[in-house]
């Protein structure tokens, strides 16, 4: 249940919410929908974002701490979020969000998903609404394939369009380092229609099966882990960044254990085998000169969840 916070007038609601690598990400062939069937396994982040919200005269989304532009108000997805919450639970969206960004903008770590489910948590808090989850992750789906993810946090398995989620045992505590790749986003329908187009062209290779990565997962086998890693969007993200590649072999040239192109892209996610190897790779990385910034990172991270009442 979410809720329990009953908020005065005037006061502030704060979420915290995660981003996510996808440790697997095997992806089918396009839907009728448009849309692809995908099974994924998700991993939530300690790299997160903060919501913090507050009853207003009306509904805005102010975004802070990065420098690329972002959607605000109504078409941010935490706006999107807002207005979906309130037109379920017959309330106005009369709320002010103001958005900490720290996970990287359309980065391939679903930080527009974080936003949408700590606005779906926070203003159930600032109403006081008692949403059951199931509820709420119902919600989350309608606003996109990552959000109920962002809901839950933790290691899960995704099927469908990735918004169908199933526990997975996991005993690994993950270390990442994580490099956004300069030169901006990428568009993620931009990178599934190339992976379209690759696939139409010629033989892409294809992940495989996800079984390998959940028996890696549930001994807590990195190195198994690492070498289970797969992506195959990554070869789509590849093909629309060409400089990518090279931040990759330079990550696995720093001692990473494996690498991969987290989501969409663009950025570069390195397993570790701890904090203290997280630090070492980051710092020879962000010496090699094929990346802007360098963050660690680490995982499993809970989901959306609410910080702090009264402001
Ligand atoms: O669900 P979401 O709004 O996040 O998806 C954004 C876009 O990414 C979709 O419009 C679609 O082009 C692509 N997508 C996809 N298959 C998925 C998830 C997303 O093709 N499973």
């Amino acid at each position: 249940m979410t809720g329990r916070v009953l908020a005065g007038p005037g006061a502030t609601v704060r979420v915290s919410s995660p981003g996510k690598v996808n440790l697997f990400l095997g992806v089918g062939d396009r839907r009728e929908d448009g849309y692809h069937d995908l099974v994924t396994v998700f991993h939530a982040v300690d790299l997160a974002d903060e919501v913090a919200l507050q009853p207003a005269d009306r509904l805005s989304v102010r975004t802070h701490g990065v420098t690329e532009v972002v959607p605000e108000d109504g078409d941010n997805l935490a706006g999107a979020a807002i207005t979906l919450l309130a037109q379920r639970l017959g309330r106005e969206p009369a709320v002010a969000v103001d958005i900490t960004k720290r996970i990287p903008v359309a980065g391939g770590m679903a930080g527009g998903s974080a936003d949408a489910a700590a606005a779906l948590v926070g203003c159930a808090a600032l109403w006081g609404q008692d949403v059951p989850r199931a509820q709420l992750a119902g919600w989350a789906a309608e606003l996109g394939s990552d959000v109920p993810f962002a809901l839950s946090g933790g290691t899960a398995l995704g099927t469908g369009r990735g918004e169908r989620l199933s526990p997975v045992l996991s005993r690994a505590e993950l270390s990442w380092v994580l490099a956004p790749a300069g030169g901006g986003g990428l568009s993620t329908p931009a990178v599934y229609t190339e992976l379209d187009r690759l696939r139409a062209a010629g033989d892409v290779p294809r992940a495989g099966e996800v079984e390998p990565m959940l028996a890696a997962l549930a001994t807590g086998d990195l190195a198994g882990i690492a070498a289970e890693m797969a992506n195959d969007l990554q070869a789509a993200a590849f093909s629309l960044r060409p400089e990518l590649r090279r931040t990759l072999r330079a990550g696995l040239d720093a001692g990473a254990l494996g690498g991969i192109v987290s989501g969409s892209g663009p950025t570069i996610a390195l397993l570790c085998a701890d904090p203290d190897h997280a630090a070492r790779v980051a710092t020879d990385l962000a010496g090699s000169g094929t990346v802007r910034t360098v963050r660690t990172a680490a995982g499993p991270a809970p989901g959306a969840r609410v910080l702090g009442g009264r402001g």
